[in-house]
């Protein structure tokens, strides 16, 4: 196949690299604004073609798809013109900066008979999979909250709020681990620096089931961390993202109410301190599974399992939470209908 990566900045040359590995494609051409990163990318992979403006490349017909890494507001730009010119599309998450303009593209790529695909990469992380399998098969007990925290010291991002920029990953990890789309939304955050973008945030999911979700975002932290918490009602999990061994640690501890007592003095909860177990992960890239399933569903013509639909579900929470954060709060419901397709049902069920 014959690719085009648009954006070479502090991503794109990730995508690069995995896809000058991959055995399909053919050729691959590389474009951003900027001419120095352009040299930079030629001298360590001296077989692309390089140019500065990607309009060039719309008219060529033998060009397959194209890898968009550029700053999220250029994202629906950039796509809405190579999907006009049958070209199958990839966008870095999130897949655009709202949800009227994502399903513009879902239903460009349909009309076109194209892939439209978004990178919410941690999809394809072994370590996300392996807590599905373990979420799905009960041993937690239902889920009773999840907790998630990504902060580190910048990036400070000129055109989105830190929301936008750190939680695309965890929300899409929640909604691939639950199968659920949140009722509501509510976010909190401060802008310490630069008025308009909020450097902190958190933002709360809540789902019609019961289960909560608790998401803390910041470009203002001394420490990175990537690190989630589910609790659930018979174990607890802990996914840390930093760690290089035990990623994954499931706690045998719990509280539990007695089931009869008479007096308030009969009353105690009875805590469990149990084992700590660490499954084995399966060590691979998972930006190469995210590029060849790319490659894999042009090839076989199926549905990406981060497809455009999934990329919407994302920008709908997101949305939600800017529309809170500039109402102190307030909860906003999630407008569901629009946003579920037969893929998403099926896999609920
Ligand atoms: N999947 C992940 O884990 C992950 C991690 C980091 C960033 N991202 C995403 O990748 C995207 C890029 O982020 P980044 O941090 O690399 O940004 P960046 O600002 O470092 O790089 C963007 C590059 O795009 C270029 N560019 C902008 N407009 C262009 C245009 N019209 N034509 C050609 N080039 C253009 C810029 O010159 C710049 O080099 C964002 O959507 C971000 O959310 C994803």
């Amino acid at each position: 196949m014959k690719l085009a990566i648009i954006g070479c900045g502090y991503w794109g040359p990730n995508l690069i690299r995995n896809f000058c590995q991959s055995k399909r494609v053919i050729e691959l051409i590389c474009c951003d604004l900027d001419q120095k990163r352009l040299d930079r990318m030629k001298s360590l992979y001296p077989t692309i073609a390089v140019l500065t403006n990607y309009e060039e490349l719309l008219e060529r017909q033998d060009l397959d798809a194209v890898v968009i890494a550029t700053p999220a507001k250029s994202h629906y730009p950039i796509a809405k013109d190579f999907l006009s010119h049958d070209k199958h599309v990839f966008i870095e998450k999130p897949l655009t900066h709202s949800c009227e303009t994502s399903l513009e593209l879902i239903k460009l790529a349909e009309e076109k008979k194209k892939i439209l695909m978004v990178g919410h990469t941690f999809e394809y992380t072994s370590a996300v999979n392996k807590i599905k399998t373990i979420v799905e098969s009960g041993e937690l007990g239902k889920i009773l909250y999840i907790h998630s925290i990504r902060v580190n010291l910048g990036l400070f991002q000129p055109d989105i709020n830190v929301v936008w920029d750190l939680a695309p990953h965890d929300i899409s990890t929640i909604l691939y681990l639950t199968g659920e789309l949140p009722a509501s939304v509510n976010c909190q955050g401060k802008a310490h620096f630069n008025l308009n973008i909020e450097d902190v945030a958190t933002t709360t999911l809540n789902f019609k089931n019961g289960l909560i979700a608790f998401l803390h975002t910041s470009w203002l932290d001394p420490n990175k961390i990537r690190k989630t918490t589910i609790v659930g009602t018979r174990k607890m999990l802990v996914y840390d993202d930093i760690e290089t061994q035990e990623k994954i640690k499931i706690y045998d501890k719990g509280v539990e109410v007695p089931p009869y007592y008479d007096t308030y003095e009969e009353f105690q909860y009875a805590y469990r301190y149990g084992n700590i177990f660490s499954p084995r992960i399966e060590e691979y890239e998972p930006l190469k599974m995210e590029c060849e399933h790319f490659l894999d569903c042009i090839l076989k013509k199926r549905t990406p399992l981060t497809d455009g639909y999934s990329g919407l579900r994302v920008v709908s929470i997101l949305e939600a939470a800017n529309k809170s954060l500039q109402q102190s709060g307030k909860a906003i419901q999630i407008q569901n209908h629009k946003i579920t397709n037969k893929k998403y049902t099926q896999r609920r069920s």
